[in-house]
């Protein structure tokens, strides 16, 4: 498997430096008035487009541990010995020396898609005779925290009377990981009433103390043999006190979004290096216990942040992402494979017989897989997606909407759109775009497809797939952007002269990369911030020809990230936003209703002497929304002309998001340094006059009507 290096990455790998030339001084002079460049003129009198109700979104993938260790509390690593290191994770106290055997077993399982379980025989009783999980990167417990421990015990030979568990702090790295009883006790109980037969066991931890990185300690009392299968820890406080929920503080963060709509669950995740790896969301659904686990594709990408024990357990599946959708009050995008597996690794593909065209004949009944190679024809892809969309809309009498309700999701999730393919080129996306795209068609035409026009921004390939997907009438074509800061602000007139009519874009992917793509170098610095705050600009203006945007890839944990820029930050405990977080956020919480056109003085173009504009009206709350990028080290006064308000008001806020330092980041530890803060300014009259701050990015709302 070669390693993932793509060529647009190996380019930009290749030579470049800290892209950013830094300014941190602060502007000295006392800015004066407004040149006749700096005053705008907003067409309130003049309005474009509607913005689409989904234009500022969210971009998830399963990648820095953004799933399993992140949105998905499960505190337990590997907790059905499915891995294929099938013990990855768990470690025996002090070598499982106090055990006379150990082994994992496949004898009389819990399931047929859950074959493994690990069997513990003591000849003497020990307090050491047992196993620990070490987590994700430890397990992060919070004091007078509640978790809901459950595991499946079967007795075997012997009299083994019960099982302790225990949650204690990480021991002192000196004294050895193993060493049992090193760290400090968390919380404690014991399982007991035994059977013979597979059943499972709950019982309630609550923690004395709060703990980063803590593990679980499991020991056998007695002696004999003890089976145990599906050992979970998860914590009662979830999003919405869901028993399978998800981390709050991470689901705040985006809800405090108001995000247009979610995609998941990529990606290259849905891809896979190959396609017996591919992302197949049949099997993420139903019972958790059932769900096999597969690699994560992630896990060896980069040489260098290699993750070997990067699986996805499923917990969270294809049900949670559509609840979590709901949650957050985001239009549901799911990402489907369509019969290609990553073009950058293997780029195997499913054999194409044209045989498709109109479509496959009947639904297949639910069944249980376990990610055998099973030689899929790209009728088994249209097919996933048609059983897909019946199992998000479909009624309680069609097969995969039994499903969806037997989940306990009675009212279909309405949804309305879906991707085909992630990020595909080339003539085999396209040849399997077509009789894919005309299935689904068939079948719902009111489902709205997202196609690819592939890894680049530009160049052969984009424009071939791009001119093609307009032939085929395709609705949103999916666009992506990798790039250097000044590219984004260098582009800001991407889509000035874009087609009007027809085809929608989807901004899926982009992100302003200070050093280059798949550097572990890159951050999250002020200067890529800004930059993407400016570019949007030029998407806000477009708002006619571009209708969802997302910022990628969404989530990283500190301790185990493999790609960087990522929005949001965290370790098992605390998360932050990034000052591409706070950008992101002021868009979608300011995105109006309605495109309103500006002009400069002296006819100079958007970005010209690095200011940036655009505006919008907000007919909902009566207010006109003006943002404003400044990318000089000048504070900058500007007149903005409001051409044909009605009902001004007199005072109007400012959300200001500004730092001198162009190298500027969050941390754990000053999640806020970057941050918008707010502020009211006086409005007086339809010429309104503001000062923007060096290096800023400002939200003005302006009460006043179309
Ligand atoms: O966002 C990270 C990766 O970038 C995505 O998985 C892929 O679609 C793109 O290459």
């Amino acid at each position: 498997m070669p390693t993932f290096l793509p060529t647009r990455f190996a380019q930009l790998a290749s030579g470049l430096t800290l892209c950013s030339t830094l300014s941190l001084a602060p502007a000295l002079a006392q800015p004066t008035k407004p040149t006749a460049a700096n005053t705008l003129t907003v067409q309130v009198n003049k309005p474009g487009a509607p913005i689409a109700k989904t234009m500022y979104g969210l971009f998830f993938e399963d990648i820095n541990f953004a799933a399993d260790g992140g949105l998905y509390p499960e505190l337990v690593k590997n907790k059905s010995f499915e891995l294929d290191e099938h013990l990855l994770g768990w470690r025996g106290i002090r070598g499982a020396a106090a055990l006379s055997t150990y082994t994992v077993s496949g004898q009389q399982p819990i399931s047929a898609t859950n074959r493994h379980f690990l069997r513990m025989t003591a000849a003497t009783a020990s307090p050491d005779a047992g196993f620990i999980n070490e987590g994700f990167r430890g397990m992060g417990i919070k004091q007078s925290a509640e978790y809901t421990f459950s595991v499946y015990l079967r007795r075997g030979p012997g009299s083994v009377s019960g099982l302790n568990v225990t949650l204690e702090e990480d021991g002192q790295r000196g004294a050895g990981p193993e060493a049992a009883g090193s760290g400090r006790v968390l919380a404690q109980t014991k399982i007991t009433g035994l059977t013979g037969e597979w059943k499972k066991y709950t019982a309630v931890l609550k923690a004395s103390g709060t703990a980063p990185r803590a593990r679980l300690k499991l020991t056998m009392e007695g002696t004999g043999t003890l089976d145990l299968d599906v050992v979970s820890l998860f914590p009662k406080d979830t999003w919405n006190k869901r028993e399978n929920g998800l981390r709050t503080d991470l689901v705040q963060l985006l809800k405090d979004m108001n995000p247009g709509f979610l995609r998941f669950p990529g990606g290259c995740i849905v891809e896979g290096r190959n396609l017996t790896e591919r992302y197949q969301w049949k099997e993420t659904i139903g019972d958790v216990a059932t769900r096999v686990p597969l690699v994560n594709r992630w896990n060896m990408e980069f040489k260098h942040r290699s993750t070997p024990d990067y699986y996805q357990s499923f917990g969270l599946g294809f049900f949670e992402y559509f609840q979590l959708s709901e949650d957050i009050g985001a239009e549901p995008v799911p990402i489907l494979n369509v019969g290609m597996a990553c073009q950058f690794n293997s780029a195997e593909l499913a054999p194409f017989t044209g045989s498709t065209a109109g479509g496959p004949s009947a639904p297949t009944a639910p069944s249980g897989h376990n990610h055998a190679d099973d030689d899929p024809t790209l009728e088994t892809f249209i097919q996933d997606a048609l059983d897909l969309i019946e199992f998000a809309n479909g009624p309680a009498s069609s097969p995969w909407g039994a499903k969806r309700v037997a989940m306990g999701h009675a009212a279909p999730f309405n949804l309305k759109f879906i991707g085909i393919g992630n990020e595909q080129w080339g003539p085999q996306y396209l040849e399997r775009y077509e009789p894919f795209m005309k299935a689904v068609k068939a079948k719902y035409p009111g489902i709205n497809i997202v196609s690819s026009a592939g890894p680049s921004p530009d160049g052969e390939l984009f424009d071939k797939a791009s001119q093609r997907l307009r032939e085929l009438k395709a609705e949103v074509i999916d666009e992506h952007y990798y790039a250097k800061p000044e590219w984004f602000r260098q582009n800001v007139g991407r889509y000035d002269n874009y087609p009007t009519t027809g085809t929608k874009i989807f901004a899926g992917e982009y992100a302003a990369q200070s050093v280059a793509i798949g550097s572990p170098d890159n951050k999250n610095s002020w200067d890529c911030a800004i930059s993407e705050a400016a570019f949007m600009t030029g998407l806000e203006r477009n708002a006619d020809k571009v209708i969802m945007a997302s910022y990628a890839p969404l989530f990283a944990h500190v301790d185990a990230w493999q790609w960087t820029p990522d929005m949001i930050w965290f370790d098992n405990l605390r998360s932050y936003g990034t000052p591409n977080y706070y950008v992101q956020k002021m868009y979608s919480t300011n995105p109006g209703t309605t495109m309103l056109p500006v002009q400069r003085g002296e006819n100079a173009k958007n970005g010209h002497d690095n200011l940036f504009s655009s505006a919008v009206a907000d007919d909902k709350t009566g207010e006109i929304i003006v943002k404003l990028v400044n990318y000089s080290t000048e504070a900058r006064p500007v007149s903005i002309n409001l051409q044909g308000v009605k009902k001004l008001g007199k005072t109007g806020k400012a959300t200001v998001l500004a730092s001198n330092d162009l190298n500027a980041v969050n941390t754990l530890d000053q999640p806020l340094n970057v941050a918008p803060k707010d502020e009211s300014f006086k409005v007086g009259s339809a010429s309104v006059t503001y000062t923007l701050a060096p290096h800023s990015f400002t939200v003005l709302r302006i009460p006043g009507k179309r």
